[in-house]
């Protein structure tokens, strides 16, 4: 069965993701920071996973993301970076952004990432594998106050260019899945009514599209990939 590694994947998209490939048959090593939150999740999957608690920016965790891949046989197939952090909220204006903030913003959304390819690469390499870094519309749009996040997303978008440009055995795509009704989004709209945006798992097909027909590495929207519904007549 092919191994997935699957970053954030307690809740939102990343449990949805991480549920769909659970379905699918894939073998899955799994994380997030909050621990009885990521027991929960594991337990609604169908399939036996490792579920290892930790922080993303953290080495110790990561050798343990790595440990457990080398306990299942060594071999890689997808790594989903799709952990991350919004920042401040409410979303200062980059006036006033507070740069320890920043810091901890690009820490885990452009290093955490970076430094988990570079603990798989080889494993992911041997598999001829994918990575997908989640990445969002606030990467291209100049969205104010969401240049701190945005401008994060965008330096993903970049290191996942060259990375195609270096890897040429890799798949390597930035995956961007337009709004979702997650605890993210709510910070990022802290008191409005969000119950108009779609759920994290209508956003998933997008995904396993991109996974199953493996076009060119490259940046691709859920929306350009979502197979069109048949109008009922
Ligand atoms: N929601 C949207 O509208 C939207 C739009 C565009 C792009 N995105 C992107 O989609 C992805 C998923 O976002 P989401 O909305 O599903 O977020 P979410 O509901 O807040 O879920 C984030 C997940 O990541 C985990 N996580 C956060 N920081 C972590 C860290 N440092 N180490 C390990 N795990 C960590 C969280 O659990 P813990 O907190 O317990 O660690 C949780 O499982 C993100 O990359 C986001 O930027 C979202």
């Amino acid at each position: 069965m092919p191994l997935a590694l699957v970053t954030g994947a307690s809740k939102g998209f990343g449990r949805a993701i991480a549920e769909a490939l659970a379905e699918r048959g894939w073998t899955l090593i799994v994380d997030a920071r909050t621990e009885t939150d990521l027991a929960d999740a594991v337990g609604g999957y169908p399939k036996d996973i490792t579920a290892i608690p930790g922080d993303v920016t953290d080495p110790s965790h990561r050798r343990q993301l790595t440990a457990a891949i080398e306990q299942l046989g060594g071999r890689l197939d997808l790594l989903i970076n799709n952990a991350s952090t919004l920042g401040t909220s409410p979303l200062p204006q980059l006036a006033d952004y507070p740069l320890d903030d920043l810091r901890q913003v690009y820490e885990t959304n452009v290093i955490a990432p970076l430094a988990l390819i570079q603990a798989v690469i080889e494993p992911l390499t041997a598999a001829g594998g994918s990575i997908v870094n989640v990445s969002s519309d606030a990467a291209v749009e100049a969205y104010p106050g969401w240049g701190g996040y945005g401008s994060s997303k965008a330096g993903l978008d970049q290191l996942t260019a060259v990375l195609a440009e270096e890897e040429p055995r890799l798949r390597c795509y930035a995956f961007d899945p337009g709004d979702m009704r997650t605890q993210m989004h709510q910070q990022a709209f802290p008191g409005e009514d969000i119950s108009d945006r779609p759920e994290p798992f209508t956003v998933v097909p997008a995904l396993l599209r991109l996974l199953d027909e493996r076009p060119s590495s490259g940046r691709y929207r859920a929306a350009e990939l979502t197979i069109p519904q048949e109008v009922s007549r």
